[in-house]
């Protein structure tokens, strides 16, 4: 009688076996890999020309972020400030520090500054600064808490999970406009009916289909 199966089925189990083995593998590493922090850049925190200190100029001195960075209501970029802003103050604070020599140069010669990125967005991604900080989405609630940061340092990981997490359910994040750039915010005891409140008040309703991110 002819043979059915040819010879090589025999091996058959084997191999579904270590195939599926070897998926679940990949799997595991893949999620690893995506969703460790590791990938996600948290906890970043380069070494600038400069030893710029938020703790000192916003914790101690009391900055508001809007007088560097300019961008952030109208634009979608925030913008890290020029030359010039550094030197409205230091022409008369400070001006023979050598740890602000490099501002110094970079001012008389009239080159900029290269601060290093930090925050950073792949290419294929449309995000909006202006969009959130405009209907109460606090810089804290996506860089943490600036003001005690000598260093800036990345808190949160800036995935796609982490951006729809707050869009499927964006109430809890939401505080009056006028408190967008307060570090240390306490949301109030009925932070569930205020964020709800707020929500209808400006309509909000934050993108959940992948052309709203991906244009
Ligand atoms: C006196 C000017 C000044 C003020 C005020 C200021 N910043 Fe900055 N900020 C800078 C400079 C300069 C850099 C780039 C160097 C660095 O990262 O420290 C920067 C960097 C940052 C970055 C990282 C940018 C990146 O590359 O990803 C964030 C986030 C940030 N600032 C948020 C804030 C927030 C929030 C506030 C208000 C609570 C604030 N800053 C106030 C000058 C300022
Ligand atoms: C509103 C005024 C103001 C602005 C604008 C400002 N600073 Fe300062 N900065 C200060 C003051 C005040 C001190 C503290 C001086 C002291 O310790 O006596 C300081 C201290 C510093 C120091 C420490 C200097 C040292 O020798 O200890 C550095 C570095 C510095 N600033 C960098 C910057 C940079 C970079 C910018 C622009 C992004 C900037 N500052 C913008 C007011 C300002
Ligand atoms: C909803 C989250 C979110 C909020 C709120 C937010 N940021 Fe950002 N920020 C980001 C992301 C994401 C990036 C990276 C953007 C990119 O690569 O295009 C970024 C980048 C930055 C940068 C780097 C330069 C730039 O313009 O891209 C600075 C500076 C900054 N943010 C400051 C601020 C300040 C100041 C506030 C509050 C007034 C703020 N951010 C509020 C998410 C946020
Ligand atoms: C803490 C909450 C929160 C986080 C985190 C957040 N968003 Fe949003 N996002 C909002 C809110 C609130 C709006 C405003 C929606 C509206 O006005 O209808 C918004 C709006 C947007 C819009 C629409 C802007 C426009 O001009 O139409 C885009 C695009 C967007 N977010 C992208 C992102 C991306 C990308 C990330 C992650 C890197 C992110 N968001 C993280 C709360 C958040
Ligand atoms: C709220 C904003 C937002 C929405 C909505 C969104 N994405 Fe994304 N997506 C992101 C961000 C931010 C990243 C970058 C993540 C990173 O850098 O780790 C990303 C990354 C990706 C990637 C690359 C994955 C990777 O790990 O490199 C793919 C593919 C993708 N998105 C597909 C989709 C599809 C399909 C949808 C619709 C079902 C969608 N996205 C909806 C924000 C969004």
């Amino acid at each position: 009688m002819a043979q059915i199966f040819p010879e090589w089925t025999n091996r058959l189990p084997v191999l579904v076996v270590t195939s599926a083995i070897l998926f679940i593998i990949l799997v595991v590493l893949g999620i690893w890999y995506y969703w460790s922090p590791w990938y996600t850049d948290v906890g970043y925190a380069p070494q600038q020309p400069v030893p710029y200190s938020h703790k000192l100029h916003v914790g101690e001195l009391g900055m508001d972020c809007r007088y560097c960075h300019t961008g952030v209501e109208v634009s979608p970029v925030a913008m890290v400030p020029p030359t010039q802003t550094c030197m409205n103050c230091h022409v008369m604070i400070k001006p023979d520090s050598p740890k602000l020599a490099p501002i110094r140069a970079s001012w008389e010669k009239k080159t900029p500054m290269f601060w290093v990125r930090i925050h950073k967005s792949p290419d294929y991604v449309y995000f909006d600064h202006s969009a959130h900080v405009s209907v109460g989405v606090g810089c804290e609630s996506c860089h943490g808490n600036i003001a005690t940061m000598e260093v800036v340092e990345q808190k949160k990981p800036l995935s796609m999970s982490w951006c729809l997490d707050c869009h499927r359910n964006p109430a809890p994040h939401l505080r009056p406009r006028d408190q967008v750039t307060v570090m240390g915010w306490q949301p109030p005891p009925d932070q569930e009916d205020a964020g709800k409140a707020i929500v209808k008040k400006f309509n909000i309703k934050p993108p959940v289909t992948c052309s709203g991110c991906h244009r």
